[in-house]
C-alpha cells in the first residue's frame, strides 16, 4: 500500500510568505497541487496557491495561465522543472470549493496518484482544504495507486506503478491523521476485496478463498468455516446442487466482529462467492467467460468490509457470511430440471443452472436469519446480467423490503460515490417464479425483469428481517480506469457499507 504521511505545509499564503517554513523542505522532487477553480470574481486573473512559497506560487500561476488551466474539476496541467529542485508539478483541478466533499477529494487524490505513477516518492500540497478532506485525498491516492501485479515478472508492467510514498502537506495535520487512522482501514478492506476478486479461479478456489478468510483472524475477527459435510447437515441442498459439478469442494464462511454491546443483534452481510461461473450445463458462451472469475465479488466485498470493521475497531456487532462454490460442468453436474431442497425446506426446480447465485444465497440467507436473527441483512451479489442492461456500470441495483434501510443505503452511496438505484419488488413479479413441480423455479419463463425476479427469489428466504439486496454485476469490475479506480476489480461495496455502518450504527 502506498505509504502516506501528513506534514505541515507553508502556513502563510504567497503574499506574505517569508519563504522559510516547514513546507519549504518538501518543495522538491515531484509535486501535486490541488487547485480550486477560478471563481467569477477573479475570472481572467491568476490562480492563487495556498501553502507554497511565494516564488514557486508565482511561477506556477504564470504557467497555469499560459496553459489556460483554471482548476476545473477533472482537469490537470503538468509543469516541468519550474524551479531548480523541482522536477515536475501536476496541478489538479478540484472545481468549486463548495462542491468539494469527501468523494470529490478521493477522486482528486486518485487523479494525483495516477499522474504521479512514474515517480517513486512525491508530495501533494492540499492547499486550504480541511484535514478531513486531506485524509479523503489520501484515501483516493492510495486506492488510485493500487495495482494487482503478483503474476507479472517483467519490470515493464510496473513502470507506471512506481509511487511508494506520498507526503500530503496540510495546515491541519492532526485532524488529517486522526481520520486517516480509520480511512486507512477502509483502504485495507478495499485492497483485500480487490486482491481476491482479481485472482484467477484456478488459484482462488472455494477452499483457498476460505483459507484467506481464515487469515483474517489476525485482525480479531472470529472465522468459522463450513465444509461440504457441515453444509449437508444443515440441509443446504440448493448451494450443494450448484457445487456438485466441480472437483473443488464448496465452503461457507462466517466472519464475526463483536465491537458493539454484548447481546445486541448483529448487522448481517451476505455475499455470493461463485469462484467461477461457467453456467454449468446451461453453459455460458465462450466469449467473455473469463470474466466469471469475479463472480465472487459479493463475497469479496463482505470480507473486505469485515476487514475494515475489525481494523478500525468499529463499535458495532457485525456478521459476514459467504457461500463459496464453483459452478462447473461435468458428469456430476446438476441438470436443468433437477429439483433440490433448500435449507428452508422449500423445494426449487432448477430450470437454468446458470441462475446459480440465487441458489447459493438461498441457503446462506436462510441460515443467516435463523442463526443470528440480525437487525438487518444486506446481501451483495453479481447476480444478473440484466442489471447491466438496466443500469450499466454507474449504479448497482438496490432491492429492499424496508424503505428506511433502502434510503440509508442510497445516502451512503452518494457520499462514497458507490451509487445505488432502487428497483421495485412486488407480488406480480413473485408469481413468475411459480413452478409446476416444486415450490418455486429458479428463473421466470421469460427474460423480462430478470434482475427483479432474481431479487424476488432471494426474498423468499428472508422472512420479516429488514433486508436489502445489492446486484453488483455492473460495478464489481471496471474495464476502464477512472481516478481512484484503476481498471479491474473495484472493491465496490466496502466503502459504501463502511459508511452505512459508521453513520447509522456506531455511537
Ligand atoms: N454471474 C452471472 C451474472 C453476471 C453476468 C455477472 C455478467 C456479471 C456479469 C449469473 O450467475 C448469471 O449467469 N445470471 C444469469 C441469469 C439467467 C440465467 C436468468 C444471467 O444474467 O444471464
Ligand atoms: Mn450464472
Ligand atoms: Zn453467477
Amino acid at each position: 500500500m502506498l505509504q502516506i504521511s501528513f506534514l505541515p505545509q507553508n502556513h502563510s499564503d504567497q503574499h506574505h510568505s517569508d519563504g522559510k517554513t516547514d513546507g519549504e523542505t518538501l518543495e522538491k522532487g515531484a509535486l501535486a497541487v490541488l487547485v480550486p477553480e477560478l471563481t467569477h470574481e477573479n475570472e481572467g486573473h491568476t490562480l492563487t496557491f495556498h501553502g507554497l512559497k511565494k516564488e514557486l506560487a508565482e511561477s506556477l500561476a504564470q504557467a497555469a495561465k499560459a496553459e489556460e488551466f483554471t482548476g476545473k474539476e477533472d482537469t490537470h496541467c503538468v509543469i516541468l522543472a519550474p524551479a531548480p529542485h523541482i522536477s515536475r508539478v501536476v496541478l489538479i483541478g478540484i472545481g468549486k470549493k463548495e462542491a468539494f466533499h469527501a468523494w470529490e477529494a478521493e477522486k482528486a487524490g486518485g487523479y494525483a496518484a495516477s499522474l504521479l505513477g512514474k515517480e517513486k516518492t512525491a508530495s501533494l500540497i492540499t492547499g486550504d482544504i480541511s484535514g478531513i478532506l486531506a485524509a479523503h485525498v489520501a484515501l483516493g491516492a492510495v486506492l488510485g495507486a493500487y495495482h494487482f501485479s503478483i503474476y507479472h515478472h517483467e519490470p515493464e508492467a510496473l513502470k507506471n506503478h512506481k509511487l511508494t510514498a506520498l507526503s500530503l502537506l496540510t495546515s491541519h495535520v492532526d485532524e488529517a491523521k486522526t481520520l486517516w487512522s480509520s480511512l486507512s482501514a477502509v483502504a485495507e478492506g478495499v485492497f483485500f476485496t480487490r486482491n481476491v476478486v482479481s485472482e484467477p479461479a484456478n488459484i482462488l478456489t472455494p477452499s483457498h478463498f476460505a483459507d484467506r478468510l481464515s487469515d483474517l483472524k489476525k485482525h480479531g475477527l472470529e472465522v468459522e468455516v463450513f465444509d461440504r459435510a457441515a453444509m449437508e447437515k444443515l440441509g443446504f441442498g440448493a448451494l450443494l446442487g450448484v457445487a456438485q459439478g466441480s472437483i473443488n469442494e464448496p465452503r461457507m464462511v462466517v466472519m464475526r466482529w463483536n465491537g458493539g454491546e454484548k447481546g445486541e443483534a448483529p448487522l448481517a452481510f451476505v455475499g455470493k462467492g461463485v469462484t467461477f461461473d461457467s453456467g454449468g450445463i446451461s453453459l455460458k458462451p465462450a466469449s467473455g467467460m473469463e470474466e466469471m472469475k469475479w463472480d465472487m465479488a459479493g463475497a469479496g466485498a463482505v470480507a473486505g468490509l469485515m476487514t475494515t470493521l475489525a481494523l478500525r475497531k468499529a463499535k458495532v456487532n457485525a456478521v459476514g457470511l459467504v457461500g463459496l462454490v464453483e459452478n462447473m460442468i461435468s458428469g456430476k453436474a446438476q441438470r436443468p430440471g433437477d429439483v433440490v431442497k433448500s435449507a428452508s425446506g422449500k423445494t426449487i426446480e432448477v430450470l437454468n443452472t446458470d441462475a446459480e447465485g440465487r441458489l447459493v444465497l438461498a441457503d446462506v440467507l436462510d441460515y443467516t436469519c435463523k442463526k443470528f436473527t440480525p437487525q438487518l441483512i444486506v446481501d451483495l451479489a453479481t447476480l444478473t446480467g440484466a442489471i447491466i442492461v438496466s443500469l450499466g456500470h454507474e449504479y448497482a441495483g438496490l432491492f429492499s423490503n424496508d424503505d428506511t434501510l433502502a434510503h440509508d443505503l442510497e445516502k451512503a452511496g452518494l457520499k462514497t460515490g458507490e451509487k445505488l438505484w432502487r428497483l421495485p419488488l412486488g407480488k406480480e413479479y413473485d408469481k413468475l417464479l411459480k413452478s409446476d413441480i416444486a415450490d418455486m423455479q429458479n428463473i421466470s419463463n421469460g427474460r423480462d425483469a430478470g434482475s427483479i425476479t432474481a431479487a424476488q427469489f432471494l426474498k423468499r428466504f428472508i422472512g420479516e428481517t429488514p433486508w436489502a439486496h445489492l446486484d453488483i454485476a455492473g460495478v464489481a469490475w471496471a474495464k476502464k480506469s477512472r481516478h481512484g479506480q484503476p481498471k479491474g476489480a473495484t472493491g465496490f461495496g466496502v466503502r459504501l457499507l463502511d459508511c452505512f455502518v459508521r453513520t447509522g450504527f456506531e455511537k
